[in-house]
């Protein structure tokens, strides 16, 4: 029952409140967080939880498959945001093993609406393994995909003309590519950070 969620939700902020009188006060009065992350919509990737942040420390873009797009106005106005008016320094773009949005590009079969919004993985299937093998869901083929699609990701952040435009005018902006394993709670660096080019 929902109602299950506010009795949650009256308990989590008592306890908040417990540990520090001020918190919410002073999370009312601004936001200051140094990190945009651009992750999968899936309920096992909690974003805050698994990098141990607070309310106020993260700027959380999240969608099927964690897809950074310069058609998706949503997207963009996220990155704009963060980089322009709460200029954050980091942006972390973090893919998962065992995706469901990149296994459903992998498979041939139709899905629905669902399937425009992965032609993107796809194209970075083609790119990367030159087809999409219609038996392609071996464990080993989507891991690696799930691994390409976050550097593609970061790739197509680092384009757009927010971030370019930032480092032009010599903004701190570091792009990540991380990847959490569901299986052992771990997130590891896929080492395709890329910074200000000058
Ligand atoms: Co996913």
């Amino acid at each position: 029952m929902p109602q299950g969620l506010l009795k949650n939700n009256r308990e989590w902020a008592a306890r908040k409140l417990g540990q520090d009188p001020d918190f919410f006060a002073r999370l009312s009065r601004q936001q200051e967080p140094r990190f945009l992350w651009i992750g999968c919509s899936d309920s096992r990737v909690p974003a805050n939880e698994i990098v141990g942040l607070d309310p106020g420390e993260l700027f959380v873009h999240r969608n099927v498959a964690n897809l950074a797009m310069p058609t998706d106005i949503n997207f963009l106005s996220v990155l704009a945001y963060a980089v322009n008016v709460l200029r954050v320094s980091e942006i972390v773009v973090c893919g998962h093993y065992g995706c469901g949005g990149i296994q459903a590009a992998l498979r041939d079969e139709r899905h629905g609406v669902i399937d425009h919004w992965l032609e993107p993985v796809r194209e970075v299937c083609r790119n990367e393994f030159g087809t999409i093998d219609p038996d392609g869901d071996s464990r080993l083929q989507l891991d690696s995909l799930c691994e390409a699609n976050v550097k593609a990701q970061v790739a197509n952040v680092a384009k757009t003309t927010i971030v370019q435009d930032a480092w032009t005018r010599g903004q701190t902006l570091n792009l990540h590519g991380w990847i959490y394993g569901i299986a052992d709670g771990l997130l590891r660096d896929l080492e395709v950070s890329v910074s200000n080019p000058n």
